[in-house]
């Protein structure tokens, strides 16, 4: 478990993106909601273009970004990213579309304190293509999972997960709209849960 006691009053995010950004402008709205127990201290990205990054500048939150293409090993692309999350003062990293397999160099010192958002409803369909596989699978049912970051990709304990039907002419394009839509419930949904846990251990 990460040592660092949260701020009084709301946690501190880092949200780490890979792409378009549409769960952290989720994140980013709910924070904007009187109340909501968490802040978002630092965008990090690993894709100097993502779309999310503009985002975040909109929202005037710091941004980094850490491309892997830039570090000859994993170890030392993860070490970076830990340094930014101990300037920023996180209580909680955001996996938000993060699509790279991180190691235990950035997973172990935040034990507890990572989480990621996976568009199947795990354990079913780890890993890429959930929607492609979830309509081959013949299932009628998908959805998201917010889940634990463990060594093992897509098997940390579930936070929670919200399903949605898979219709008979669904494509993967319809039935990945579908998921999102509640995948930008499930993450604040999460955080708040993550928050009331995290104040509670302060
Ligand atoms: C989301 O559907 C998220 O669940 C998925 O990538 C998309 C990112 O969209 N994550 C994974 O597949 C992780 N294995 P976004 O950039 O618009 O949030």
């Amino acid at each position: 478990m990460h040592a660092k006691a949260p701020p009084s009053g709301k946690i501190g995010l880092a949200v780490l993106i890979s792409g378009r950004g549409s769960n952290l402008q989720s994140i980013i709205d709910a924070c904007r909601i009187d109340g909501f127990p968490a802040e978002i201290k630092v965008v990090i990205s690993n894709i100097p273009d993502a779309y999310g990054l503009v985002r975040a500048q909109n929202a005037d939150i710091p941004t980094r970004i850490v491309s892997h293409k830039d570090y000859t090993n994993k170890t030392d692309f993860e070490q970076k990213i830990l340094g930014i999350l101990d300037e920023f003062s996180v209580d909680l990293v955001c996996l938000a579309g993060f699509m790279r397999i991180i190691s235990p160099v950035l997973i172990t010192p935040w034990e507890g304190r990572i989480i990621n958002i996976h568009p199947s409803l795990l354990p079913k369909h780890k890993g890429l293509h959930t929607h492609e596989r979830a309509i081959e699978a013949g299932d009628t049912t998908s959805g998201c999972t917010i889940h634990y970051v463990t060594p093992g990709v897509d098997e940390g304990e579930i936070i929670l997960q919200r399903s949605v039907p898979i219709l008979p002419d669904d494509t993967p394009d319809t039935l990945a709209a579908r998921v999102l839509e509640q995948e930008h419930i499930a993450y604040p949904d999460a955080i708040r849960r993550m928050a009331a846990q995290i104040s509670k251990s302060a």
